[in-house]
């Protein structure tokens, strides 16, 4: 649950200020916390997922724990285990004997479960325990867990490596989709505030390159599309391919030189073309198909 003092929080206007745009999502996690909901965040990679279950802990939340999704993940990493050395000096049933798991340091703040569906079965099943009961079996132990935190859990829709999450655990969270940002306006702006600033970048060309991320995203030849990193690589390694060549623009050969580098292993084709060129026979290929007779007019200042 969220504490009374930072429900607050929810009603300010930029509650959520790390991630820009995305007003749907906020509104609706910031619905989910109020009613003290357990929620998982669905998405792509690389969409600010992780931003956005920071900013929460941001609120004012004491603690924030992370968890990386793994499928040699088990419930003794976690929940904790009994420590046998401990267990002899102190009593096999006493308090002593338990050495507990990360899930403890989450009091009082956000447990951060980040792709939450590579877990195994068993893991997701005892934490399904924790957060309905504030128990959990141990061997043959019953453990108190006497922890108040908020759980946001993330789950990549397309992960084929991935247990599927059980429909009991799922029918106890609200899911929130996230996706990519909504206009080339929102990306541009998310690429001049969190990217590096390593020398100048014309508006002409940060058009282009965000224009032809969100391009091969709509491409109906990808099968795994480039996320926001991918704009932001772009974004960086020209500016460094400019600082190289002892300039402070950046120009459309900086750019043309980091594409391969940035987004031919950020995609993947669909098998029909897959077979015919490779990723970056594929990216060359749309580069040189971009109009750049806008950034001619406006110049590559
Ligand atoms: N809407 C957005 N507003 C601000 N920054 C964003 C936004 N979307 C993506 N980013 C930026 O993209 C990068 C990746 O974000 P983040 O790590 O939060 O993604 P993720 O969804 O958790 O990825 P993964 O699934 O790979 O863990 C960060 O640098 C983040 O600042
Ligand atoms: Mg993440």
């Amino acid at each position: 649950m969220l504490p009374e003092k930072m429900k607050g929080r929810l009603f300010e206007k930029d509650s959520f200020s790390d991630i820009l745009g995305q007003e749907n999502v906020k509104n609706e996690l910031k619905s989910a916390l109020l009613a003290g909901r357990n929620i998982i965040v669905v998405g792509e990679p690389g969409i600010g997922k992780t931003t956005l279950a920071k900013n929460v802990a941001g609120l004012g939340m004491k603690n924030f724990i992370r968890i990386q999704g793994s499928p040699d993940l088990t419930v003794e990493d976690i929940l904790g285990d009994i420590d046998p050395v401990r267990a002899l000096k102190h009593g096999p049933l006493s308090l002593e004997a338990f050495q507990k798991g990360k899930i403890f340091k989450a009091d009082k703040g956000v447990l951060f479960f980040d792709e939450l569906n590579r877990c195994p079965e068993k893991l997701q099943n005892a934490l399904l325990q924790v957060l309905e009961e504030k128990k959990a079996t141990l061997g043959s132990y019953d453990v108190d867990f006497d922890i108040d935190f908020i759980f946001i859990g993330t789950m990549n829709p397309e992960d084929s490596s991935t247990e599927k999450l059980s429909d009991v655990l799922l029918d106890r969270f609200d899911v929130i989709y996230m996706h990519y940002p909504e206009t080339d306006a929102i990306e541009r702006q998310i690429l001049k505030d969190r990217g590096k600033q390593l020398c100048t970048v014309s508006e002409g060309l940060l058009q282009l390159m965000v224009r032809f991320v969100r391009q091969l995203r709509e491409s109906d030849d990808l099968e795994k599309k480039p996320s926001v990193r991918a704009s932001l690589g772009l974004y960086e390694r020209s500016q460094a391919n400019a600082l190289l060549d002892g300039r402070k623009n950046v120009s459309f050969e900086d750019l043309k030189k980091a594409v391969v580098s940035v987004l031919s292993h950020r995609i993947r084709l669909k098998p029909s073309i897959k077979y015919l060129e490779s990723p970056v026979q594929y990216i060359t290929k749309q580069f040189s198909l971009i109009d750049v007779s806008d950034l001619e007019k406006g110049g590559e200042g």
